[in-house]
């Protein structure tokens, strides 16, 4: 498992939630949800806002990170905060909603880990969930050749980070034998990054992390170097300074038959 630095990945706080919002409110209105589950809550903030939104819901909030769940644990709203992984989640009671922004994709053994998040579900219980599509987005795949070509390489080699997403289809396959509705659909979002090198900093924020761990010390300043000279060509700056990171992401709202 990778560390995670909360105020790194907070670092872009507003591009990080719109994802979340806009799955958000694909949750059905009328759902009167007593059981909620955020997997790979992180801070906590999707937990916390479906707590205010649910205030008589049971909320919990699953992470594999005691850095992202300490600053969650800050928190005001009386949640559940458990340190887990989703691999092993077996909660007690049925959930009427499950939750998860971003964190799915840390997770391989998509056409059997659906269906058995889906079995969790009570009837009518809503699956919403949204990952990045990262394994083949540049940003990824030169993360990948940099690591794979330099003094790093067998430090380097094996690096258990964000796994291929299976094809749209693949989630309708894994769902619908379970699911009354199956709802699928790919944004991508624009980034408008400012600043120096602001794809190696958002990739800091998350895919990167486990690369970092697994550096050593003295090899993470080349280590970066040659991963931003991979980027610069990919992610040329506009006129303006600012850096644009396109970022597709898929979103699956499912409801349990
Ligand atoms: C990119 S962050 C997203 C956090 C939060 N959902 C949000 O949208 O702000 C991914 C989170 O997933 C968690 N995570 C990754 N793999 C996990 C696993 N197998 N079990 C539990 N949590 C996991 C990480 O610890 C991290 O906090």
């Amino acid at each position: 498992m990778p560390t995670w630095d909360p105020s790194q990945y907070e670092r872009y706080k507003a591009y990080r939630d719109r994802p979340a919002l806009d799955l958000l409110i694909q949750v059905p209105e009328g759902l009167e949800p007593r059981e909620i589950w955020d997997l790979g809550c992180g801070t906590g903030e999707h937990a916390a806002l479906l707590k205010r939104r649910h205030p008589e819901a049971v909320v919990h909030g699953l992470d594999s990170s005691t850095d992202m769940l300490a600053r969650a644990r800050q928190r005001p709203e009386d949640i559940d905060w458990v340190s887990a992984d989703v691999a092993d989640w077996a909660p007690d009671r049925p959930v009427d909603l499950i939750f998860s922004n971003a964190a799915l994709h840390w997770l391989g053994d998509h056409e059997r880990l659906f269906p058995r998040l889906a079995e969790r579900l009570s009837s009518g219980g809503i699956l919403a969930c949204q990952m990045p599509v990262s394994w083949r987005a540049p940003q990824h795949t030169l993360l990948r050749e940099t690591a794979a070509h330099g003094p790093w390489a067998d430090a380097l080699a094996g690096i258990d980070g964000v796994k291929p997403l299976l094809e749209p289809e693949g989630y309708y396959d894994a769902l619908a034998p379970l699911c009354a509705d199956v709802d699928l659909w790919t944004t991508t979002y624009l980034h408008v990054l400012d600043g120096e090198d602001p794809v190696v900093e958002w990739m800091k924020g998350s895919g990167l992390r486990p690369y970092l761990d697994a550096v050593s010390p003295e090899m993470q300043a080349p280590f970066l170097d040659a991963y931003r000279r991979r980027l610069a060509s990919a992610f040329p700056r506009r006129a303006d300074g600012s850096t644009l990171l396109p970022f597709e992401r898929l979103f699956v709202v499912a409801r349990r038959a």
